[in-house]
């Protein structure tokens, strides 16, 4: 165990033909010719309640591909009784055992009966084309529980030192109480660490997936129960946010909520844990991963065909509902004709808005209709406003799915809000500055938002490239330079952002599992 090193899982190809392609397009007809129920989970037992919720195809609203229920205040109380009675002995199992249950989901999801299940789910439920669900639900996800287990190995090697006459001994003790897993739509693989990390440290957890991966979210919890995960560790709970929110800061037993999300709603967690911070056991420990307003800053000496492909691939792939996708780019005038044109070419021929059933689609729906609105709201704001316009794109559709067109804005003011706030849709608003004025830019990239995410640096000359690395260490978590700022792989760029884009704690890193844990020091005399 103390020796486990972790290797990130191959990306499969689902070629024409191929077995994997074959196994998922059955999977998929399965999950399409019915409706499947998925029931709130705690201590092992299935309930129900009468809020019965949906989940429907975001690329055809009209079909039901899930329905499950909202736990109600009740329930959630009951899974916070069960959380907390079933900590204390899931913490004293020895971590060994633990990380060994980790380890063989890690295997079951790496098998293709359950790995197109998983790859499925996702694709129907959250929209993604099947290269996109493999890199999320397949490769990510089982990223995360090798390295996870790698990751507590190499933290346990550290021990105090024992004198002639005690015996020191550090222990990773897990938190007293439970830990609040709140997870989002855009990442099965978010889900199914969020949920598992506390727990392979000894925590028990009450998972509320969200509601548009409810489904694909599911799958990961039977896989973690297959693995021998015991009844009681991890209680999966769909809920209404609020209710979740309010049920479990008001417990005294929260222990810690991590969290991915927006922004706003992480600060209104904290406004609520203040509002009942006198009645807490402990204090509650506050992981989040938030927003972002990513950038791609373009200097003059940048190689055009990196910067067009990335933009391309950053922006736009999952419709740029990736929390790490480019929505601001600074362009210098001198690269702005052929970056224009070249852009409008492929986004007008090249790119298949479509169904991922298709599996020569680029990117397909947005999630739902508050996402459909929120989009289209921005894109009716750069049609109509002084100092913004549309270069190309900026066409949606709602009447089959919730379809955006992939969409070029231009600002002449660098502080516009399309600079400012996340949009989470394929848009990005694109700020021409003039090529003598790069320094200034870099400034500009820095202090338009709050948000520190990821950012772009492209540039050949290697000397100005690391000047403005510099001037950025804290405008991005996960600062990219002459690639574009998604795709972090688990353990190669450990993942997470500074300023108001969270805590910063880094899912896939040596750090964000000792959040987790409360040590404990022992001193035994000899
Ligand atoms: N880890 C995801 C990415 O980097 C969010 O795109």
């Amino acid at each position: 165990f103390h020796q486990y090193t972790a290797k990130n899982e191959p990306v499969l190809e689902y070629r024409r033909n191929s077995n994997e392609l074959k196994q998922v397009q059955k999977v998929l007809d399965e999950y399409k010719s019915k409706v499947t129920r998925v029931p709130c989970i705690i201590d092992g037992k299935e309930f129900w309640t009468e809020d019965i919720q949906k989940q429907v195809l975001p690329f055809d609203h009209k079909h039901v591909l899930a329905e499950y229920c909202y736990a109600d205040k009740s329930l959630l109380e009951k899974a916070i009784e069960r959380a907390v009675k079933n900590q204390p002995k899931w913490d004293l199992m020895p971590i060994e055992q633990r990380a060994n249950i980790f380890l063989k989901a890690a295997d079951l999801a790496s098998d293709l009966k359950w790995r197109s299940h998983l790859v499925a789910t996702t694709m129907l439920g959250q929209g993604k084309t099947v290269f996109q669900a493999e890199i999320d639900a397949a490769c990510e996800l089982i990223d995360f529980w090798r390295f996870n287990v790698q990751h507590l190995a190499s933290a346990m090697t550290y021990q105090p030192i024992s004198t002639g006459d005690s015996d020191n001994n550090y222990q990773y003790r897990g938190l007293e109480g439970f830990v609040a897993a709140i997870s989002p739509f855009n990442f099965t693989a978010i889900g199914g660490h969020l949920a598992s990390a506390p727990a392979l440290m000894g925590n028990t957890v009450l998972w509320k997936p969200s509601d548009t991966a409810t489904l694909s979210n599911y799958i990961v919890y039977k896989i973690l129960e297959e693995a021998g995960l015991p009844p009681g560790i991890i209680q999966f709970v769909p809920s209404k946010g609020v209710d979740f929110g309010k049920t479990i800061t008001q417990s005294p037993d929260l222990a810690a909520i991590t969290f991915t999300g927006s922004t706003t709603t992480f600060k209104t967690l904290w406004k609520w844990v203040a509002e009942n911070l006198d009645n807490y056991r402990t204090f509650p420990r506050l992981i989040g991963e938030c927003g972002g307003k990513n950038f791609h800053l373009i200097h003059p000496s940048a190689d055009l065909t990196t910067v067009i492909n990335g933009t391309i691939r950053s922006a736009f792939e999952y419709s740029g509902q990736k929390c790490s996708a480019c929505s601001r780019v600074y362009l210098p005038r001198s690269l702005s004709n052929k970056f224009y044109s070249q852009m409008q070419n492929i986004i007008k021929n090249e790119l298949r808005i479509d169904t991922p059933l298709k599996f020569d689609t680029f990117t397909s729906a947005v999630i739902d209709r508050n996402s459909f609105n929120r989009i289209r709201t921005s894109i009716d704001f750069a049609r109509t406003s002084p100092a913004t316009k549309i270069i190309v794109g900026g066409e949606y559709d709602d009447s089959v799915g919730f379809y955006v067109k992939p969409t070029l804005i231009e600002t002449t003011d660098p502080k516009n809000k399309l600079m400012r706030e996340e949009i989470f849709g394929p848009v990005v608003t694109i700020y021409v500055y003039d090529d003598q004025k790069f320094d200034e830019t870099v400034d500009l990239v820095n202090d338009t938002t709050n948000y520190a995410l990821t950012g772009s640096i492209f540039c050949q000359d290697k000397t100005i490239l690391e000047k403005t690395r510099e001037r950025l260490i804290h405008t991005a978590g996960n600062l990219y330079l002459n690639d574009k700022s998604t795709g972090s792989v688990v353990n190669q760029q450990p993942f997470g952002g500074a300023r108001l884009s969270g805590t910063n704690d880094k899912a896939g890193g040596p750090h964000y599992l000792l959040r987790f844990t409360s040590p404990l020091t022992v001193k035994n005399m000899k």
